[in-house]
């Protein structure tokens, strides 16, 4: 059985404050009604990892990742941060290859291929994002697509190695619309990703990876889509950011 996990991805929101009383409402309520066993991650922006880690302590239900990192590990990027100062830091998690990534930073396959090699040297979980825009799954090129971001960031690994990835599927179309893919077309992508994956890898392989969905994940459809045999948790961006809502997800896994 694989465990399930429940990451919530901040984005680029709260004020370290604000960020702090998210943390520790969400703990608090995690620890007090929370009864499943599905894993926690607090994906947060870079300058509150330390202080939210900090707050953490040792919790082992809620763990820490960051949203990005460098495909480059030292040297002169203004403004970029490493996968060895992670690392360095503690943090288990990185989030690549967000539909935001690729589509407001120019991110493509090859990049994030580079990125994944480098989180992985250091010793990162990667969480690695794909999913289509609406005009692709209009034109019904959704799987071929999702097949091939896969692919190209993901297939240079070895089966050792991919079976640690966490991916995530992630609709561009879902993202942040409040237009939710149903429990079943969550379902289709998955399966067609974890059989993408059997095809190279080998069944056991493939059942070992986590493939989370994400895309307008709330506390009134949690449960049905992490229901889904091939659903392993969620991604979650807006619903992260409110201690109730984040709760009522985790309590859906
Ligand atoms: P959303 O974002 O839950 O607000 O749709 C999900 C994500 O971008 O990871």
């Amino acid at each position: 059985m694989r465990q399930k996990i429940v990451a919530g991805n901040w984005k680029m929101n709260k004020t370290l404050e604000e960020a702090n009383i998210l943390a520790s409402e969400i703990t608090g309520m995690v620890a007090d009604e929370v009864k499943g066993d599905a894993k926690v991650i607090f994906c947060v922006p870079f300058p509150y990892l330390l202080p939210i880690k900090n707050q953490l302590g040792n919790n082992g239900r809620i763990a820490i990742g960051a949203q990005n990192c460098s495909e480059h590990e030292a040297g002169a990027y203004t403004g970029e941060v490493s996968a060895p100062m992670l690392k360095s830091m503690g943090i288990p998690y990185v989030i690549l290859g967000h539909s935001e990534r690729r589509q407001y930073f120019g991110e493509d396959g090859k990049l994030l291929a580079k990125k994944i090699d480098v989180a992985l040297k250091h010793g990162l979980i990667p969480i690695y994002c794909c999913g289509e825009p609406l005009e692709v799954r209009e034109s019904n090129g959704h799987e071929a697509l999702v097949k091939k971001q896969v692919e190209e960031s993901l297939f240079h690994l070895s089966a050792d190695v991919i079976k640690t990835i966490v991916i995530a599927y992630e609709p561009v179309w879902a993202i942040g619309t409040g237009k939710t893919a149903s429990a079943q077309q969550a379902q289709d992508m998955h399966a067609v990703i974890r059989k993408h994956i059997a095809a190279k890898y080998g069944q056991s392989v493939a059942d070992a990876v986590a493939i989370l969905y994400g895309g307008s994940v709330n506390a009134a459809n949690a449960k049905e889509l992490f229901a889904c045999p091939d659903v392993d948790g969620g991604l979650v961006g807006g619903a992260s950011l409110k201690s109730r809502e984040f709760t009522e997800v985790i309590k859906g896994a």
